[in-house]
């Protein structure tokens, strides 16, 4: 077997869509701009970025589902393009909100029909899907109607779906979109023991928590392009040493104390946060000491309400990549 699960070189997509009135212009979207990755065998690897980043076009190339406008890819060394009955054999995929079942009928006779349609052996089928059901944590609820699913139960159902031929390399756009908290944990924990059963597994989301909890790689992506790409300890340490400083202020105080924090260098980032009352002022800092002496004199809910000091976490990591690529 191939060593390497999933390979894209350079892949690029540009849609071309007409616009106006009479669909006489068009406009062309440049969605994946040089994404190149290589996933090992038994990884669990995340795609993480904000809505319009790329992630699903990007799935969808990978899963020969949508041509590359360039570059290539390869999954367990078989092309994408030239090769696409036989990469099907090895992948499952599942996307987010699809819709694709058959609400009159049991979640058991919604997958029989889909392991007909993929023209699996009867008996596999009568062995394999009770198996995924229990695997998904649909067990007990295999004979239930799947009109009277939850949006998480049918998120878990889309992924037995996915697991019907036994694939190899699985892709999960999105997974928990949408799903309520308890829901997406469990769909959290469904993804963690596929993963410990072997399976490559390439998901996409854009909470990161989510990819910091579950996956051992993530690339960060932004406007479709690549701009970060490591383990979740090595991107936190990107910016590492740093704490995050922030300060609920008084409206009308926010200014003074940004002119006392111009003291500081430029390894301070300081960052006015949202517009409620009372305003949050976030500082990232490599001397928290320093700021916390620069803003005692200050401390009195005349001009401070309310201070928290934190090591950064991941999502601070997350939004200051994207906020610098982001203009
Ligand atoms: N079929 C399409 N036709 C035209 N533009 C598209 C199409 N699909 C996606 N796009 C555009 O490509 C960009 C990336 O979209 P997408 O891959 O869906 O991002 P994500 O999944 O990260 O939210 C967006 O600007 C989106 O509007
Ligand atoms: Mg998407």
């Amino acid at each position: 077997m191939h060593p390497v699960a999933i390979e894209a070189r350079s892949l690029n997509k540009t849609f071309i869509t007409k616009t106006g009135l009479w669909k006489t212009r068009t406009r062309s979207t440049l969605a994946v701009e040089d994404i190149s990755l290589t996933i090992e065998r038994g990884e669990l690897f995340g795609l993480l970025g904000p809505n319009g980043a790329g992630k699903t076009t990007t799935v969808k190339m990978l899963t020969t589902l949508l041509l590359p406008t360039h570059g290539t890819a390869r999954i367990l060394g078989l092309d994408v393009v030239q090769q696409t009955a036989q990469v099907r054999k090895h992948i499952g995929f599942a996307f987010s909100g699809s819709r694709g079942f058959y609400n009159r009928i049991t979640a058991t006779q919604n997958l029989n029909y889909f392991a007909q349609l993929y023209a699996l052996d009867s008996a596999i089928t009568r062995q394999r899907v009770p198996q995924l059901l229990e695997l998904v944590g649909l067990g007990t609820r295999g004979d239930d109607k799947v009109e009277t699913y939850s949006s998480g139960m049918v998120q878990r159902l889309h992924l037995a779906r996915a697991l019907l031929h036994d694939p190899e390399v699985l892709f999960l756009d999105e997974p928990t979109v949408g799903i309520d908290p308890v829901g997406s944990r469990e769909l959290r924990q469904t993804i963690k023991n596929l993963s410990s059963l072997g399976k490559t597994i390439l998901l996409t989301t854009h909470y990161m928590a989510e990819a910091e909890e579950l996956c051992h790689r993530i690339a960060i992506i932004n406007k479709g392009r690549i701009v970060a790409l490591d383990s979740p300890e090595a991107l936190k340490r990107h910016i590492s040493g740093d704490s995050v400083i922030e300060a609920c202020i008084q409206p009308g105080q926010v200014q003074g104390i940004l002119d006392l924090l111009r003291v500081l260098d430029g390894r301070t980032l300081v960052e006015v946060k949202n517009i409620t009352e009372p305003e949050t002022v976030s500082i990232r800092t490599p001397e928290p000491a320093r700021v916390l002496e620069l803003l005692s004199p200050y401390l009195n809910p005349q001009y401070i309400q309310g201070l928290e000091v934190r090591n950064q976490t991941l999502e601070d990591v997350y939004v200051t990549i994207i906020k610098a690529g982001g203009q």
